[in-house]
């Protein structure tokens, strides 16, 4: 088990869209944390560049992570009046909106990537791949790790053959990993989620939302958690490419909501503009929503405008720091350390 060789309990969560980089994932693993790649919104191709970037940075174990393809069931006229709702923000940022599609991001090329130039660890999320891919990864001496929310999907990821279960909390930032994007936003927290799918399963954990420095890795650990996955305290990192925009909002006290607004799947972010204009009316509909905003996303960026694009962000994003990623890494685990060690001594006070 790789989770077994780690130096710090610390997982860097897979994060697409910009800010996942070959020497972010070196500079955890290099750290003793595990280092990720995401696959997600990359053509096959440039993702087996990017795995062999990353070969060549660090001989030390990491991850990658792909998105399972869902069913293409967005409603035309749900997209048709979306579409029009958006006309003011595309006025705004000077982009027209995109066109809606459907896509599998490659599923099929990565997986034969995969099986070709194997990796320590594969994990999954948007759903559970079947038995048969699930076994045919592991035949290459990967390990499949699948993203689950609640207990059913923990089960069928076992089912399914999973080695790990990372389990994300309604907490996290980004897209929620569920096997469908119902809608039931209440969602578990993690620590809700940890023990109810420890008293069920017998498989490691890897508890994701809401984490972001030293004690709130020794509170999943407490809980049962092998590590956590961690992603909005690593968006900050020097080695990390987000949008200077999106690194400079975390440190606001800016709350963040769920929505389907920029993507057509559900979401947290930091509130913003195209957030809150836009989420009572965005209607479900991934990947097609992704493309129809994604222009306009693209031209707010370059104007650096914050409010016009998605700021995925975690509810304790306003601990994330500027610093190296080794250094994250480093005090995530001793800050553990030494939290677990407090927490250690105050269960002694009664006696
Ligand atoms: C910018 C961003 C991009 C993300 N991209 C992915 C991804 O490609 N694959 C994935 O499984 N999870 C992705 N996530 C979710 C993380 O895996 C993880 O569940 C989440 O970051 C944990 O919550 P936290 O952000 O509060 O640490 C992303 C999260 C963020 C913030």
């Amino acid at each position: 088990m790789v989770l077994d060789e780690l130096t710090h309990p610390v997982v860097l969560a897979p994060l697409a869209g910009g800010p996942s980089t070959p020497a972010l994932a070196a500079a955890v693993g290099d750290a003793g944390g595990l280092g990720f790649l995401a696959a997600g919104y990359r053509s096959a191709e440039d993702f087996g560049a990017e795995l062999r970037e990353l070969r060549g940075l660090s001989a030390a174990p990491f991850g990658v992570n792909l998105f399972v393809p869902g069913p293409d069931d967005a409603d035309a006229a749900g997209l048709r009046a979306y579409r029009n709702e958006l006309r003011g923000e595309s006025e705004r940022v000077g982009a027209e909106p995109g066109e809606p599609r459907y896509d599998d991001d490659g599923w099929d090329a990565k997986l034969a990537l995969l099986r070709a130039e194997p990796v320590p660890v594969v994990s999954f999320t948007f759903g559970c791949p079947a038995p048969e891919t699930v076994a045919s990864l592991r035949a290459t001496g990967a390990e499949a790790w699948v993203t689950v929310t609640d207990p059913a999907e923990a089960r069928i990821a076992r089912d399914a053959g999973a080695d790990v279960l990372v389990l994300q909390g309604v907490e996290a930032g980004g897209h929620r990993g569920s096997f469908s994007d119902a809608d039931d936003a209440e969602g578990y927290g993690i620590l809700a989620l940890l023990r109810v799918v420890a008293g069920e399963i017998d498989l490691p954990l890897v508890a994701a939302g809401g984490i972001a420095d030293g004690a709130g890795v020794a509170a999943v650990l407490a809980g049962g958690a092998a590590a956590a996955q961690i992603g909005t305290a690593f968006l900050r990192a020097a080695e990390a490419g987000p949008n200077p925009a999106h690194a400079a909002a975390l440190a606001e006290e800016t709350a963040t909501a769920l929505t389907r607004a920029f993507t057509g799947r559900t979401a947290r972010g930091l509130r913003n503009r195209f957030l809150d204009d836009h989420t009572a009316n965005a209607p479900r509909g991934y990947p097609h929503l992704h493309y129809l905003t994604a222009p306009m996303r693209a031209a707010a960026r370059k104007r650096g405008d914050a409010g016009g694009f998605n700021l995925w962000a975690g509810q304790a994003h306003r601990l994330a720091r500027e610093a190296p990623a080794g250094e994250i890494v480093r005090e995530l685990g001793e800050g553990a350390r030494a939290a677990l060690a407090r927490a250690t001594e105050r269960v002694g006070w009664g006696e």
